[in-house]
């Protein structure tokens, strides 16, 4: 099964693409996640696109396109994928249908109320990336991940001006995705602001999987 997650900054997108990547047996590729990862490493992509993401901004179309195509043509792509945070623009979405059709669109429907709540509370494990809050789903022992023992920090793009940000470019340029898939017939609702059991419901009935 190939399918996007669309939905603003902190709906959850990634948090419910861990569980159903292993549910489909598909690969999860978050573009977020593979920006942060080459900022950790300091690669030349990396250093690129630093204070872009900082600064809660979108990276170029063409450098992001051209990673998730390179993506896209490895092996584990080829029986299904979950993109998450791609594509985020028109032009993503229309370079992305040259490469690949898609099943379904999951858009994650939640409040700016939700969302807010979400960010400043998320921290993430440095190691292995994954995300807690400091509500909804804490660590075992502060500051220390659960699952790797990595250490727990705050995303640079969580802080207040970086969201209001995401926000601003959210609506600007992400939202028009959503009349775009819903104009193809590929896009199915999903009511995210639940907690993270329900919305794992409501995205396996969308899907009837
Ligand atoms: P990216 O990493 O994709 O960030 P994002 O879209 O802003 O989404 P987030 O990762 O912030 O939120 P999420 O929906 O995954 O929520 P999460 O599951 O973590 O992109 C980062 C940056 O990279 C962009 O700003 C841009 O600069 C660049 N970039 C990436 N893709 C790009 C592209 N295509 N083009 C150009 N630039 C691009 O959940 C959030 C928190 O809530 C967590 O703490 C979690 O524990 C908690 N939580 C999750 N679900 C629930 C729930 N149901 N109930 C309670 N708490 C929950
Ligand atoms: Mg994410």
């Amino acid at each position: 099964m190939k399918l996007i997650f669309l939905g603003p900054p902190g709906a959850g997108k990634g948090t419910l693409a861990v569980q159903a990547k292993d549910l489909l047996g598909i690969p999860h590729i978050s573009t977020g996640v593979i920006f942060r990862d080459a900022i950790a490493a300091k690669s030349p992509l990396g250093l690129e696109v630093k204070a872009i993401i900082d600064a809660g901004k979108l990276v170029e179309d063409e450098t992001t396109i051209a990673l998730v195509k390179e993506r896209l043509a490895q092996a584990d792509a080829q029986k299904g994928y979950i993109l998450d945070g791609f594509p985020r623009t028109i032009a993503q979405a229309e370079a992305l249908e040259t490469v690949s059709t898609v099943d379904k669109v999951v858009n994650f429907d939640i409040p700016d109320s939700g969302v807010i709540e979400r960010l400043s509370g998320r921290r993430v494990c440095r190691k292995c990336g994954y995300n807690f809050h400091t509500v909804f789903n804490k660590p075992k022992k502060e500051g220390t991940c659960d699952f790797c023992g990595g250490e727990i920090y705050v995303r640079e793009d969580d802080k207040p001006s970086a969201v209001a940000k995401r926000l601003d470019v959210y609506r600007a340029q992400t939202q028009p995705l959503i009349d775009f898939y819903r104009k193809k017939g590929l896009l199915v609702d999903i009511d995210a602001s639940h907690l993270v059991d329900e919305t794992i419901v409501s995205f396996r009935k969308a899907l009837g999987i």
